[in-house]
């Protein structure tokens, strides 16, 4: 198993945040974790990779114990998050900020460089982006940016937070077929998405995160005709409502 994420529980106050989460991911799946606003996705994603402690569970990655390692550990043995509020170096240029990840494998200057035009064309980047500052990105080249940091540390598997949120259908497009290449090349990939056709059409496997805990998990074509899910995303009542409409009560 790529990764074992058992039984994790991270509470913030009083408020379980995530609760007795387990997530299985299999080495060269794409995996879905999908939930309302405020389900604790993105809470289960740092304490996976050691942006946050954990208040009980475990992690394992490819069979070794990381719980409570420190993010740039966890990295260095092969996991790696994008953030769903990407911060880039706004002063350092596009190339810059990708080789701030390329480091992690390349210690020369010249040699993270290189390294990071190479993943800048394996997410799609135009090379007349490369010398750009950070900060003049559009949202869908900061996304991109994010997802080239992350995969410029060579990961094994990626945790991917909301990559395609803002963007416009046709960016959407690029971004899936970004993440199936991605993916084809060798790389595990674990999502958090709103999108829910990018979800249906990437993934093999979905998890549903409601209140901290998962309420569900299964094949697309399951998930999505699945009453607690339905229900988790509109509300007690939908399931029924919508059987109602399309005239089957076990839908
Ligand atoms: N650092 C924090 N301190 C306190 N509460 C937090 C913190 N981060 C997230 N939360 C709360 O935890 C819950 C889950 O948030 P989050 O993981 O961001 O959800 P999601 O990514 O599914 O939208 C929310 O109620 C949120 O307000
Ligand atoms: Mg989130």
């Amino acid at each position: 198993m790529m990764l074992k994420v058992s039984h994790l529980t991270k509470i913030f106050g009083g408020l379980k945040a995530v609760d007795d989460a387990s997530v299985e991911v299999a080495q060269g799946r794409i995996v879905a974790l999908i939930g309302p606003n405020g389900a604790g996705k993105t809470t289960l994603f740092a304490c996976i990779a050691g942006f946050l402690p954990s208040n009980q569970g475990k992690v394992e990655l490819l069979g070794q114990d990381i719980t409570g390692l420190p993010a740039h550990e966890i990295s260095r043995r092969g996991m790696v998050r994008t953030f769903q509020i990407t911060q880039p170096f706004a002063k350092l240029s596009v190339l810059e900020n990708i080789a701030v990840g390329s480091h992690q494998l390349h210690a020369r200057r010249a040699d993270a460089l290189d390294h990071a035009r190479t993943v800048a064309e394996r997410v799609g980047m135009p090379a007349a982006m490369l010398d750009q500052p950070a900060a003049e990105l559009t949202v869908a080249g900061r996304k991109r940016l994010e997802l080239a940091r992350a995969l410029a540390t060579e990961p094994k598997l990626l945790l991917l937070d909301e990559v395609m949120a803002g963007l416009n259908p046709q960016e959407i497009v690029e971004i899936i077929a970004i993440i199936r290449k991605i993916r084809d090349s060798g790389v595990t990939i674990l999502l958090i998405e709103h999108v829910m056709h990018a979800v249906m059409s990437l993934s093999e496997h979905i998890y549903v995160l409601s209140y901290g805990k998962i309420i569900a998990e299964g094949a697309p074509r399951d998930i999505v005709s699945n009453r607690d899910v339905v229900e988790a995303y509109l509300g007690r009542g939908a399931a029924d409502q919508m059987a109602g409409v399309t005239g089957d009560a076990h839908a």
